[in-house]
């Protein structure tokens, strides 16, 4: 949740390096910040409540020079987003300084046994007993050695960086459960949660591994566990560049990630489709061919938006190939006593590939038996390193904390694994051609919908004022119901709920009346007539019906009160499609609501607590 970054190395402006970092971190966490160098043997420090921005203003004005230094942005779990409890955290005697993204489970036994021997606490965070810890066994030592005896003792999750006033030269950084990527420069080092925050500066990249910590100079870093054993690191080069994670002329992050789907959908696609065969190739997944060809169950697992993309696969792979497939909250399938049985594999689906609990419900199925592989957007990221293969959606760095290019990059690859399994059993070559020619339609078929940005803009200043909203939809149009309700409460805060269709009549009608906006997701699919039956109903209630249709629909246009026409394609692929619309109608809604698209409140982009 939180982000971290921390530096050291030649003498600079290293307030400008952090604030800066801070910034491409922002997406993470946003309800206060931090910031402390050292200079002059002493910590120099800054806190406050608030956005970055804040921050940088009180900045003003104070030279902020040094080797040294770390930096945080918070999404608060233990105690108020105010400036007391923001890090970074210190210690009685301010001689260190820590940042720390993650949680302290043990924190309250902790802290009972560092009062008794004397230690005063001034925030309700977990964080600050973890800083209190190393000071208990920062004795004349160097600081890596207390740090390790601290870490030895904490249950929970942490990516943390910690300072001494007292090894100026020095920093430590120490993972478990939460990101942390070292940043390789040349005399400097640049440590943080996300590469995001470091692309500045550096491609070489080292990614810990969990319980495992970096002791960093100027002039050199060495890589050991908390047990002090030395590990081997791997230098990776990230292929991101500068540009990718800047708004490059949108006015913000969610509408530049909406307009990137046309490439980033032909991203998911590229090199995987073999048109002579009719057949997907998932380079990925070639080590798991067995286990697909053996596959009697697969499980699909995700949080929040990813858990919609879940739900469309199940109707994709389920139509295409006829294997059972099993979608679950991951945060549920963790808890619970599920059923992996032989020949079941499981997909742990994430933009970020950090959700904690998309990442404990696959090991957790892992323990029981299943083969783990993950469809995920970051790379180098843990779900990724962790699961036994998987496939990259290639869609790059999606900022906007509502995720929305990584949505259709997962769902086109769901429907390339639909192909895959379905090319293995039940379906013929030139079915599976069919298919590939259907999809690679899809981005310009994208760019088409994306095209009717201002007609969608004007939709979306009629209902701006409406406090509730319903989005319905049949089949695999229903997760997209789902989503596009998920869209407008996540950056809007407005009611909305999704349902499907046909399930209208069981509650959610008794909500209908003039002041009700419908949106119907009805394309020319082999739902379609249902659902004109459905819109018919709401109709006769004066309710505003919004649908998303293809070209030539009569019956849906003479009904509903606005039409968004999306081009024909088959029918399991619509919700790549359907989709877009409800992106915009959200998007356009919140700015005209005032609110702050890219970091809505209270949410963050990368859930890293349960
Ligand atoms: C958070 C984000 C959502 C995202 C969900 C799952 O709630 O705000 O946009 O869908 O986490 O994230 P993941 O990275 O696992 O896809």
């Amino acid at each position: 949740m939180c982000g971290i970054i921390g530096y050291v190395g030649k003498n600079c402006d290293i307030g400008q390096i952090l604030i800066e970092g801070l910034k491409r971190l922002e997406y993470r966490g946003y309800d206060s910040s931090g910031i402390a160098i050292v200079q002059d043997g002493q910590l120099v420090w800054e806190k406050t409540s608030g956005k970055i921005a804040k921050l940088e203003k009180r900045l003003r004005g104070i030279d902020l020079a040094g080797s040294l230094g770390i930096a945080h942005t918070r999404w608060a779990t233990h105690g108020e987003p105010n400036r007391v409890n923001a890090h970074p955290h210190f210690d009685s005697a301010q001689r260190l300084a820590l940042v720390h993204n993650g949680i302290i489970e043990n924190y309250l036994t902790l802290k009972k046994s560092l009062e008794a021997e004397g230690h005063t606490f001034i925030t309700e965070t977990d964080t600050e007993v973890l800083v209190h810890l190393i000071d208990r066994f920062y004795k004349g030592n160097a600081l890596e050695d207390a740090v390790q005896q601290a870490l030895k003792m904490v249950e929970g999750t942490y990516g943390i960086l910690v300072i001494s006033a007292e090894e100026p030269g020095k920093i430590i950084g120490a993972r478990n459960g939460s990101p942390v990527v070292v940043g390789i420069g040349e005399g400097e080092y640049f440590i943080a949660s996300d590469v995001a925050a470091i692309l500045k500066h550096t491609r070489q990249v080292i990614y810990l591994e969990d319980h495992q910590m970096i002791v960093a100079t100027p002039d050199n870093f060495t890589t050991v566990t908390i047990e002090n054993e030395y590990v081997e690191h791997i230098v990776q080069e990230v292929d991101w560049d500068l540009e990718m994670i800047e708004k490059g002329g949108f006015r913000h992050f969610m509408l530049k990630e909406i307009h990137e789907q046309p490439e980033t959908i032909r991203n998911a696609m590229r090199g995987r489709l073999i048109h002579d065969t009719g057949d997907a190739k998932l380079g990925g997944l070639a080590m798991a061919e067995k286990e697909l060809r053996d596959v009697r169950r697969i499980v699909l697992l995700g949080c929040g938006t990813s858990w919609h993309a879940a739900l469309i696969g199940k109707y994709m792979i389920e139509d295409k190939s006829r294997i059972p497939v099993e979608v679950e909250y991951a945060s549920e399938f963790r808890y619970r006593n599920p059923v992996i049985e032989n020949g079941t594999i499981c997909f742990a689906i994430s933009q970020s590939g950090e959700t904690v609990d998309t990442l404990a419900a696959m090991r957790e199925a892992g323990k029981r038996g299943a083969k783990c592989m993950g469809i995920v957007n970051v790379v180098g990221s843990t779900i990724a390193r962790e699961s036994h293969c998987g496939v990259y959606i290639h869609a790059g760095p999606e900022i906007g904390v509502a995720s929305t290019k990584a949505f259709t990059s997962q769902i086109t690859v769901l429907g390339l694994l639909a192909l895959l399994q379905g090319r293995m059993r039940n379906i013929s070559s030139a079915e599976g051609q069919r298919i590939i020619e259907a999809m690679e339609k899809l981005p310009d078929q994208v760019a088409e919908i994306l095209r009717t940005n201002d007609e969608i803009k004007g939709i979306a200043e009629k209902y701006a004022h409406h406090n509730n909203f319903l989005y319905l939809g049949r089949g695999a149009n229903y997760p997209v119901a789902l989503e596009g309700a998920l869209k407008l409460k996540e950056i809007s805060y407005l009611h909305a709920e999704g349902y499907p269709a046909a399930e209208m009549k069981h509650g959610p009608i008794a909500l209908i009346d003039e002041n009700m906006p419908v949106v119907f997701i009805c394309p020319k699919d082999n739902a379609y007539k249902k659902i004109l039956g459905n819109i018919s109903e709401v109709k006769a209630r004066k309710g505003k019906i919004i649908a998303i249709t293809n070209e030539g629909n009569n019956e849906v246009v003479e009904m509903a009160d606005h039409v968004i026409y999306i081009p024909r394609n088959l029918d399991f692929l619509y919700p790549v499609l359907a989709v877009i619309p409800l992106q915009l109608i959200a998007y356009h809604i919140a700015v005209l609501r005032g609110c702050n698209v890219d970091q809505p409140r209270n949410l963050a982009k990368s859930v890293t607590v349960e």
